[in-house]
């Protein structure tokens, strides 16, 4: 792990702050998660404090700190999704789940991620659970999805 974020930070310029959030970003992208290891290699990188970035990167609502769970949801809070009502969802999967976007369940089970548009706007709002598509999703259909998705898990 230590050698991809190495090959990472290399393509950007020491010292470079503004490059945080697409350093961030990128990171996210080829590992899957923030690991305490990548933020301290990062902030040493652009000379700034593991605190700064941990309070940068949570106000950005899309990065996570933890591997994510063995079942990963993404919710699209794109403009058409959220004007379809993507905040419901995220409040109930907040309810459901106990735990903040960017989060993993103690089990190991769940964890769900708030995204940008993913192409679908028509079918919104849209949650993508574990690669696959979930059209026109509603809050209260997400007690029984959830229910179905760890019964699955639990008899795989
Ligand atoms: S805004 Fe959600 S798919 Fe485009």
């Amino acid at each position: 792990m230590g050698t991809e974020l190495d090959l990472i930070l290399k393509k950007y310029k020491p010292g470079k702050r503004e490059d945080l959030i697409p350093m961030l970003q990128e990171v996210q992208e080829h590992i899957g998660f923030l690991s305490e290891e990548a933020v301290v290699k990062i902030g040493n990188y652009l000379g700034l404090s593991t605190t700064k970035i941990y309070g940068l990167a949570t106000f950005y609502d899309r990065f996570r700190f933890y591997p994510a769970g063995k079942i990963k949801i993404l919710v699209c809070n794109g403009t058409s999704c959220f004007l379809n009502g993507s905040q419901s969802i995220i409040n109930k999967l907040k309810e459901e789940t106990g735990i903040q976007p960017g989060f993993t369940t103690r089990d190991g089970n769940f964890s769900y991620e708030i995204v940008s548009c993913m192409g679908g706007c028509q079918n919104g709002p849209l949650i993508k659970v574990n690669g696959e598509y979930h059209t026109h999703i509603s809050a209260s259909q997400l007690p029984e999805l959830l229910k179905k998705l760890k019964y699955v898990l639990e008899n795989d």
